[in-house]
């Protein structure tokens, strides 16, 4: 069985007070969790600040993003290493909105990947159709690019430590999900073009307006194997009604 990862991407929210704030009132709520993998992604200025309210807790850090080079003249970037010092043990890597503001291509997401697993970083890789593409039926095309070009390269070892997120791009923030039959196919699909050895052990999350109403119906999935969460994740409330959610694989089949 493979643990269920519920992960918060704050995204560009939270200034360092709000932050802690938020992550020890998360840490009261979820204190009792044994069975989920609970993480949470701050932006990289409270990152310090929420690792020392979190350490002997349940909840563990990750980051939003990092550059592939380990130190020298790329003002405004932050390296694996830099990461790893603030105690970070997860990195999202190739979110949409970095795709789409930021000009990520699954090249700059394969060389990424590279630079977190060389300091022991796992990552949390990002993929997921926009809807001119779903609606023009290339999802599964998208998603198969997206897979082969990121992933390019890993060794049976190195596959072990990726987690997957898959997020429609229309479902990020708009409050419309995909449906549970929606998601799964693609996962399913997802699943089937990582390496034999490695695809029962992978970890594929679903992002995209995941709330605490529906999250209970896309966990009883067969290969969604937890979420990656925004909007939700910023109040403690609903993260860890996500987190606590309860739900049957066997009615999801
Ligand atoms: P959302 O974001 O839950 O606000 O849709 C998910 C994500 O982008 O990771």
């Amino acid at each position: 069985m493979r643990k269920i990862v519920i992960a918060g991407n704050w995204k560009m929210n939270k200034t360092l007070v709000e932050a802690s704030d938020l992550v020890k009132k998360l840490k009261e709520l979820v204190k009792d969790i044994k069975d989920r993998t609970i993480i949470v992604c701050p932006p990289y200025p409270a990152l310090d600040a929420v690792s020392r309210e979190i350490s002997n807790s349940n909840i563990e850090l990750g980051a939003q993003n990092l550059f592939w080079e380990e130190k020298g003249a790329y003002t405004g970037e932050v390296s694996a290493p830099m990461l790893k010092a603030a105690n970070c043990v997860y990195v999202i890597i190739g979110h949409s909105e970095r795709r789409q503001y930021f000009g990520e291509t699954d090249q700059t997401v394969n060389k990424k990947i590279f630079a977190a697993l060389k300091h022991n970083l796992f990552p949390i890789v990002c993929v997921g159709e926009t809807l001119d593409e779903r609606e023009a039926n290339k999802t599964f095309d998208v998603i198969k690019k997206q897979v082969a070009d990121g992933f390019a390269g890993l060794s049976a070892d190195q596959w072990e430590k990726i987690i997957i997120a898959y997020e429609p791009v229309w479902a990020i923030g708009t409050g419309k999900t995909a449906t549970p039959e929606q998601a799964q196919e693609v996962h399913a699909h997802i699943r089937s073009l990582l390496p034999k050895e490695a695809a029962d052990g992978i970890r594929i999350l679903y992002g995209g307006s995941m709330k605490p109403d529906n999250a209970r119906e896309l966990l009883a999935k067969p290969d969604i194997d937890g979420g990656l969460i925004g909007g939700a994740a910023l109040k403690a409330d609903d993260f860890t009604a996500i987190i606590k959610s309860p739900f049957d694989k066997t009615q999801g089949k």
